[in-house]
């Protein structure tokens, strides 16, 4: 089953509930949740309080994707927040079988997430702990950039990995996906899709969501 979790980097942040629940009208279960720290990216984007009240919001799974430095600083919090994926990303600390375990002790999703320029193999040792593995399709920071085809060889490869080893990782991508390119994502075996601007810099929000769920029934 693939599933769609669009990325609210791009919504507008002052209506952020009515775009919300745009996407529960649609039936989408997840919502992507960026934050960003400034030091791991060369951006800020939203923290604590702002997924503190995203969760009060809705009940839609809070897929969320810490990109910042030493992410084991706020394990904790993040899990009282109520997030309920949380995705770290290996370059951002040594500890991460610590954060792994603090994660999953508290049943909730843990994902490790790699940037483009980091071989996949560099998880290898830890796949059999998680739920997912994300994969950056754009150097993080910023949404609306450019797809980066080197990420296709990387999901291919991590696929054949998880179904030979009889694992259920699931495998996330992020970053500049849209309507003429997810196609390709979902071939290479990829079956969690970010949605960024694509969705929250149109209009018509619903329809394009519909026509990306269209795409996913053929997989
Ligand atoms: C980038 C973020 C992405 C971003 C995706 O660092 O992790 O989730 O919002 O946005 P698009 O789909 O516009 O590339
Ligand atoms: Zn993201």
């Amino acid at each position: 089953m693939i599933k769609l979790s669009p990325s609210i980097l791009s919504a507008n942040f002052v209506r952020l509930e009515e775009e919300i629940k745009i996407l529960e009208r649609e039936g989408i279960e997840y919502v992507h949740i960026d934050v960003m720290d400034g030091m791991f990216v060369p951006n800020i984007s939203i923290g604590m309080p702002v997924i503190k009240s995203i969760r009060k919001a809705t009940n839609m799974v809070l897929d969320t994707h810490f990109m910042i430095v030493e992410p084991e600083r706020y394990i904790d919090e993040f899990i009282s927040l109520g997030c309920d994926i949380i995705n770290f990303h290996f370059e951002a600390t040594k500890k991460h079988m610590e954060i792994i375990e603090k994660i999953k002790k508290a049943n909730k999703k843990v994902g490790m997430t790699i940037k483009p320029n980091t071989d996949y193999k560099e998880i290898l040792p830890f796949i059999k702990h998680l739920d997912l593995v994300l994969v950056m399709s754009v150097e993080p920071g910023f949404g609306g950039q450019s797809f980066m085809e080197n990420s296709l060889e990387k999901i291919s490869a991590l696929r054949k990995y998880i179904n030979e080893n009889n694992l259920t990782c699931d495998i996330e991508v992020d970053g500049g996906i849209k309507l003429d390119n997810v196609n390709k994502v979902l071939e290479a075996g990829a079956n969690v899709i970010v949605v960024g601007s694509d969705i929250f810099e149109k209009e018509d929000k619903s329809t394009i969501i519909k026509q990306y769920n269209e795409i996913f029934k053929n997989f």
